[in-house]
């Protein structure tokens, strides 16, 4: 469990702004989770008491947008393309590998909070399939061992 205090600066501004506006509930997760960068565990407790909404109906709507995170980014973000022609081109070899290398399944970080591994349907840039962007920077036309040696990249540029 992590140690976020809920009653930082953070909170507090944007709990008041939602009982002010009488504000939506998406709208308020989603200013919490552009502040912290996710929805940490005693944040979504602590909103719970103060807007009177039950912490169940919280976690099912963090669960169900997928736009929503319940835990922090690790360094580096991997995300892969599965959309229609990336997997036709072979995004499924693609994702095995990453997920074999990093040892997590898509949607998770890695225990060292080193890397974020997400898949994504259809990125715009269908022509560059199977697609594959880490860090925000787009890597085209990779495979099974291109997207290995670019893990490697990812992890050792910056360490
Ligand atoms: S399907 Fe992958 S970029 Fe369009």
């Amino acid at each position: 469990m992590s140690t976020i205090d809920t009653n930082t600066d953070l909170l507090t501004p944007i709990l008041d702004t939602y009982k002010a506006e009488k504000g939506s509930v998406i709208g308020l997760l989603q200013d919490i989770h552009e502040a912290y960068g996710y929805l940490p565990e005693e944040v979504l407790g602590t909103v719970s008491s103060e807007i009177d909404v039950p912490l169940t109906t919280l976690y099912g709507l963090a669960t169900f947008y997928n736009s929503f995170r319940l835990e922090p980014m690790g360094k580096h973000h991997i995300c892969a393309c599965v959309g229609t022609a990336c997997h036709v081109k072979g995004a499924p070899f693609v994702v095995d590998t990453i997920e074999r290398e990093l040892k997590i399944k898509a949607g998770g970080t890695t225990e060292d909070k080193k890397y974020t591994f997400d898949t994504v349907n259809c990125l715009g840039a269908c022509a560059l399939a199977p697609l594959v962007v880490i860090d925000g920077e787009y890597h085209g036309k990779t495979d099974q061992k291109k997207v290995g040696k670019l893990l490697k990249t990812a992890g050792t540029e910056t360490d």
